[in-house]
């Protein structure tokens, strides 16, 4: 669909989101023609940058984050000639009068895009500064990156100081997670089909696991991490994301307030853990030294330099307190220095309640619909068949695929590609709303709680592998067990 020329003012324009992300996802669309001729996108921080060092910046990033096969000089060149840099110091008033003039030169009219891609400690010092020094206009969207607060009390505050300028329509909560390929086609299955949804609830699924497993470590992010732990930064958002997405009822349409109820409600509903369950309901880990990505790794506190408590893995047992999902357990696990990076969604559904088939058939195994998010996309269906050939009858677990490297020859874009057009169109369906943040920290605040309460520090891990074994425990103490990737 096309859009309308834009200016993108990027906050952190020269940080590590817009290097690995930001950049590379907007000369994607760029080379795509998805981004009209005028537009513009203008990095700001407070470093002094000239225009010419900004798109130097640029291409190294462009060189570094895009694909040989997509680094076109003439696309190239188009893009970087879109970029242009300001200095504004987001805690003075230092050049915001001149990021106003650059603005103004395209007219009051055009779409202004504000991507906060910043510490939140200063989101609510940009988003007055915008207000207050005229930068704002009909047409202004502002971006904020997660974390969106530590608890539901700083949440609270950060949501009322955006909400003191900007109307909860222009305001674009990321969530990365939700403009991932498969995560997108999570909706299509569920809805586009006749077959799936007369069958998704707790009559005919037996349980639901969500893996987020990551290879790398800290990555140089050791300040934020270690504030926020693996719980705030992903099961807080993506994890509960994703749950939503599998849990929610059929909304009325594709529209971002439906989807949002729906999503809503889902958080709503979880039911609570806390001092009296939270200890057989999480695990808390952190890795040690290990091999981890082919090699040999240090362990979590070496790479910390300091003592800590924070958990670099959690492995969770969630419920849903509603009519469809009542008595179906959601294992939910994320962690770092795991064995391989890999992100699923696993339904399994209840086994056949007779079986007529001979022992020597084999056993019947339970069909599993597995949603692989990276990083082979693509969604399997397994279910029994018979084993082809004259011997007799034998049972065979099979795989349905719709693995989309082999059925589809597009490019996979990066979430961030769909999200940042998404902000420009105006679509809100796949950012948060404000009372889902909320609704997020609710649910996850007393378990933080609680851990501190209980003095519950997380169980040490070798890196490489799956995780503290009492994850395994968690899910096999219910005679279920983690879901082998294939
Ligand atoms: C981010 C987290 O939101 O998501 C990181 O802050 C994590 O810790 C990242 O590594 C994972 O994203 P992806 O898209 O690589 O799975």
């Amino acid at each position: 669909i096309p859009v309308e020329p834009f200016d993108y003012v990027v906050f952190g324009g020269s940080g590590d989101l817009a290097e690995r992300k930001l950049l590379p996802a907007l000369y994607h669309r760029d080379r795509d023609g998805q981004i009209p001729a005028e537009s513009r996108i203008i990095g700001a921080s407070r470093s002094p940058v000239s225009d010419e060092d900004y798109r130097t910046f640029a291409r190294k990033a462009l060189e570094d984050h895009v694909g040989e096969a997509h680094l076109e000089e003439e696309a190239v060149a188009r893009f970087l000639s879109r970029l242009h840099y300001c200095e504004v110091d987001a805690r003075s008033d230092h050049g915001w009068d001149a990021l106003r003039a650059l603005l103004d030169e395209a007219g009051g009219e055009r779409i202004r895009a504000f991507y906060l891609a910043v510490s939140p400690a200063i989101f609510g010092d940009i988003a007055t500064h915008i207000a207050e020094k005229g930068l704002s206009n009909d047409k202004t969207r502002l971006v904020v990156e997660k974390p969106v607060g530590r608890d539901l009390d700083s949440a609270n505050e950060l949501n009322a100081v955006l909400g003191r300028h900007f109307r909860e329509d222009q305001i674009f909560r990321i969530d990365h997670y939700l403009g991932k390929e498969t995560v997108q086609n999570l909706m299509a299955l569920r809805f586009a089909n006749a077959l799936y949804e007369p069958i998704w609830n707790s009559t005919h699924i037996d349980h639901v696991q969500i893996t987020v497993a990551e290879s790398v470590g800290l990555e140089g992010r050791v300040t934020y991490y270690d504030k926020a732990g693996a719980l705030r930064d992903m099961v807080q958002n993506h994890i509960l994301q994703l749950l939503c997405l599998v849990a929610l009822e059929p909304p009325s349409a594709m529209t971002a307030d439906a989807l949002r109820d729906e999503k809503l409600k889902v958080l709503r509903a979880l039911t609570p853990i806390d001092a009296g369950n939270v200890e057989s309901r999480t695990v808390r880990g952190q890795y040690r030294a290990g091999a981890s990505a082919g090699g040999a790794v240090k362990g979590y506190l070496e790479d910390l330099g300091s003592p800590s408590d924070t958990e670099t893995f959690v492995a969770i047992k969630a419920e849903i307190g509603n009519w469809r999902w009542a008595g179906v357990p959601f294992y939910l696990r994320t962690g770092k220095r795991l064995t391989q990076r890999m992100s699923e969604i696993v339904v399994t559904f209840r086994s056949i309640p007779h079986s007529i088939f001979e022992a020597s058939a084999g056993a019947v195994q339970q069909n599993q619909l597995v949603i692989r998010l990276q990083p082979d996309e693509g969604i399997r269906q397994w279910l029994m068949i018979k084993d082809p050939g004259p011997g007799g009858m034998r049972l065979r677990h099979v795989p349905l695929d719709m693995t989309f490297a082999s059925s589809f020859s597009a490019r996979n874009p990066d979430a961030y590609e769909r999200l940042l057009m998404d902000v420009i169109r105006g679509n809100q369906t796949l950012f948060m709303r404000r009372d889902e943040v909320e609704a997020a920290w609710r649910w996850v605040d007393p378990i933080l709680k609680s851990w501190e309460d209980l003095a519950m520090k997380p169980q040490g891990y070798t890196s490489g592998t799956w995780g503290p074994s009492s994850s395994i425990a968690l899910i096999e103490r219910d005679g279920r067990t983690w879901h082998e990737p294939e």
